[in-house]
């Protein structure tokens, strides 16, 4: 069933150096989806390796996470139906080469390592924990959009 739902979005470090922020937060609101936390911040060693403890195990691990603290990010809360796996879908797969045209990794990266873009995965409490992770309460906001009525039946 459909569900309005949040998720953690993250520009990482190649899209910022490479000014992709704008077009990105362009396309999560022009699909609808509400923006109801954002933070422009760098990422430290022990945020790093709490984000990617799924991965502490993994031969890529260091490599990502000396990337993802490698320059600021910008860290966001998206709202909206399904939100967790529309953006999902709008981000492409997690390796660029195999991401189709239309979707962000696909559209702006090449390299497995630089993709662009982070979100959370569909696992169940995997968005509650990276917003708590990156957010407090008082940084997130309510309200509601104007054109809501009109892109919900
Ligand atoms: P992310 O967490 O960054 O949004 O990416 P994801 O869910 O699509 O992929 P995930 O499996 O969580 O992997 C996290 C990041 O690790 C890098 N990676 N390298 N060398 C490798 O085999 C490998 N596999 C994954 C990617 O940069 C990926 O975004
Ligand atoms: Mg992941």
């Amino acid at each position: 069933m459909s569900e309005t739902e949040r998720t953690f979005v993250m520009v990482k470090p190649d899209g910022v150096q490479r000014g992709l922020i704008g077009e990105i937060i362009s396309r999560f609101e022009e699909r609808g989806l509400k923006l109801v936390g954002a933070k422009f911040m760098q990422i430290d060693d022990d945020l790093a390796a709490e984000h990617y403890a799924e991965h502490e195990d993994k031969p890529f691990f260091d490599d990502l996470t000396d990337f993802i603290t490698s320059g600021p990010v910008m860290a966001m809360v998206l709202e909206g139906q399904d939100a967790v796996a529309q953006v999902r879908t709008m981000m492409g797969e997690t390796d660029p080469a195999e991401s189709a045209p239309g979707t962000i990794r696909g559209d702006f990266g090449l390299d497995l390592g630089r993709n662009v873009i982070h979100g959370s995965d569909t696992e169940e409490g995997s968005a509650e924990r990276e917003i708590e992770l990156f957010f407090d309460d008082d940084e997130l906001t309510e309200w509601e959009r104007i054109d809501e009525t009109w892109l919900y039946e």
